[in-house]
């Protein structure tokens, strides 16, 4: 009975987004919980320090819908099907608020 509870809980959908929590689950692998992208994966593929972007909310919501090509190919990956736009506008402000 505690397990079913514990089951339907878990299958609410949440209401809202919390921009550190979706960070977390879908950025902070390779930009580091910090933003700092201090992972192996962010050295890996040399993802930037979002403590140090210089990005306006605009550009940062462009990278993150369309993610990033270089020669390598693609080094971010799109999240427009990942990330509702609730999710996108909430982990854009993380994003902004990880600057000093
Ligand atoms: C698979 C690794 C990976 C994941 C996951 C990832 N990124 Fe990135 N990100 C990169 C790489 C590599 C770059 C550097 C590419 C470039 O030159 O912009 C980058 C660059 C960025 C930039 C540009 C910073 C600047 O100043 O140019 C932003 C903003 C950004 N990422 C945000 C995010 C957000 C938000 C998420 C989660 C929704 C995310 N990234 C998930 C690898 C990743």
């Amino acid at each position: 009975m505690a397990l079913l509870a514990w089951a339907a809980f878990l299958a609410v959908p949440a209401l809202g987004a919390d921009g550190k929590d979706v960070f977390i689950a879908n950025c902070a692998p390779c930009h580091g919980p910090d933003g700092k992208a201090h992972t192996p994966a962010g050295r890996k593929l040399g993802a930037k320090d979002l403590t140090a972007s210089k990005l306006t909310d605009a550009e940062i919501r462009k990278q993150v819908t369309e993610g990033f090509k270089d020669q390598r190919g693609l080094v971010m990956p799109p999240f427009k099907d990942v990330l509702n736009s609730d999710q996108t506008d909430a982990v854009v402000a993380f994003v902004m608020s990880l600057r000093k």
